[in-house]
């Protein structure tokens, strides 16, 4: 999937922060869940709250062979006509859908929408308009495959992160990548489901983070360098990473930002050259 706040850009100075070696994964905020398809850990568990994606996943785990040839479908026909119909019917509440039918329209309409933002209005209605792509991948078989393996050891709940990393022992890892704390007031783009991630659920997070790295799980968490987040986390450690980030509503606010990668609960490898010791320790 295509998802806003995606870590492809990020993955490696993640992966260069993770331990080498933990019992069970947790991805809990997992979206398009990079981090996890790119480390296909053996025993893990990933949740989001946004129903549809957890049901696609589900999907692609159960019947992988059934969502491709329904994209395959949606290839063929695929234009501005299609795209607005299946957006339609997908809002349509008299609809009956059968779970493969439901993610092949939600990996489709993923893959051809404007920018690859899952933007629902207040009343839950999907609202983005086309994207303009030439040659959209709308069915890549040998990837949705390879998904659908990495699915299949998966747990994967429909749940809010407490409930999702409720069980994580000592020795265990969670990699946290919530919605991020804004960097201006005005940068708020952060409405995956209908409900935003407020200051007050960050500081809920950091607390739950906090009290897993003390009984010795492995924490790794990602999100914007503001000294709100820098405050929540003192006492772990916290990396500045740079990230090229493609979705901003603002043409030139586009490019650089900066974030942090908090590590807890664990002892973290030797800082990499690129992130120096002062910067780390500010
Ligand atoms: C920053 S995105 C994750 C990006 C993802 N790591 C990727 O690579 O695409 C945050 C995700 O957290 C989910 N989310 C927001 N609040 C949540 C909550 N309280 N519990 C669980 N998931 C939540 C959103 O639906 C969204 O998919």
């Amino acid at each position: 999937m295509k998802w806003v706040g995606g870590k492809t850009r990020l993955l490696p100075e993640i992966a260069a922060r993770m331990p080498r070696s933990y019992g069970r994964y947790f991805e809990p905020f997992c979206g398009g869940a990079a981090l996890f398809f790119s480390m296909a850990p053996r025993t893990a568990v990933i949740a989001d709250r946004n129903a549809d994606l957890v049901a696609t996943y589900r999907a692609v785990a159960i019947d992988v062979e059934g969502v491709i040839r329904r994209l395959a479908i949606h290839r063929e026909a695929h234009g501005e006509k299609h795209y607005y119909a299946t957006r339609a019917r997908w809002n349509d509440a008299h609809v009956v859908w059968s779970p493969l039918d439901r993610a092949a329209a939600f990996i489709y309409l993923n893959r051809t929408c404007y920018n690859g933002l899952w933007r629902v209005n207040r009343s839950g209605g999907y609202n983005v308009p086309m994207g303009r792509y030439k040659n959209p991948p709308i069915c890549d078989a040998e990837g949705l495959r390879a998904a659908s393996r990495a699915l299949a050891r998966a747990t994967i709940l429909c749940a809010d992160y407490r409930a999702a990393v409720a069980d994580a022992r000592a020795g265990d890892l969670v990699y946290f990548d919530p919605p991020y704390d804004p960097v201006t007031t005005t940068s708020n783009f952060v409405s995956y489901t209908a409900d935003a991630f407020s200051r007050d659920d960050q500081a809920t997070l950091a607390t739950t983070a906090h009290e897993l790295a003390d009984r010795g799980v492995a924490v790794v968490l990602s999100n914007s360098d503001t000294p709100f987040i820098r405050s929540l986390y003192r006492g772990l450690r916290i990396d500045r990473v740079r990230c090229a980030r493609a979705i901003n509503s603002v043409a030139e606010k586009r490019g650089e930002v900066d974030e942090v990668i908090v590590m807890g609960g664990f002892t973290p490898r030797a800082a990499r050259r690129t992130v120096s010791r002062a910067r780390t320790a500010r």
